[in-house]
């Protein structure tokens, strides 16, 4: 099976996760970039706006074509209890490319649910699997249920 890993992360925590599956599963990586500086407390502040609002972005053009995959399994940031504006984005984009999906986000500690809910919606599909982990367990390695996640995925 073809598996896409496709993510944002501002700081770097979803990268982690990100690369953690990736390493565990052997998926191909998309790392998705905005055009936007989201550096700094002004970024901060124009994420939480962002993500409040559920407003799109203007995205780097991603180099693979998620239509080619048999899974995508997608990672987010949560910001202001949603999905980052990036990933927002990426989903409208490429709705009608994803053959099946899996989500994973990085939170301080809620959100998770409004965004994994609305992430199916966008692309009208239900995730094959689900997986939430808070910033400190990413920060510490703590990957105990990024693990059960990937256990999941490779059994589909
Ligand atoms: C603008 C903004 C809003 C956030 N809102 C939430 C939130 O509503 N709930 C939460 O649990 N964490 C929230 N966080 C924390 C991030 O989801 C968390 O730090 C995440 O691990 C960052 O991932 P990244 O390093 O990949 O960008 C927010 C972070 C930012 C920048």
């Amino acid at each position: 099976m073809k598996i896409l890993i496709a993510y944002y992360s501002r700081t770097g925590v979803t990268k982690k996760l990100a690369d953690f599956i990736a390493k565990k599963i052997g998926a191909e990586m998309e790392e998705i970039k905005d055009t936007v500086n989201r550096a700094g407390v002004l970024g901060y502040m124009l994420a939480g706006r962002d993500g409040m609002k559920r407003r799109l972005t203007k995205l780097e053009s991603p180099k693979l074509n998620p239509a080619d995959f048999d899974l995508v399994i997608i990672g987010t940031p949560i910001w202001s209890w949603n999905m980052s504006a990036p990933i927002r984005t990426y989903l409208e984009e490429y709705k009608n490319q994803f053959k099946q999906a899996a989500f994973f986000c990085t939170m301080g500690g809620s959100g998770h649910e409004t965004a994994f809910k609305e992430m199916g919606e966008i692309i009208g599909k239900k995730p094959v699997a689900i997986l939430s982990l808070k910033t400190k367990e990413a920060v510490a390695g703590d990957f105990n249920r990024a693990d059960e996640f990937c256990a999941e995925i490779i059994k589909i």
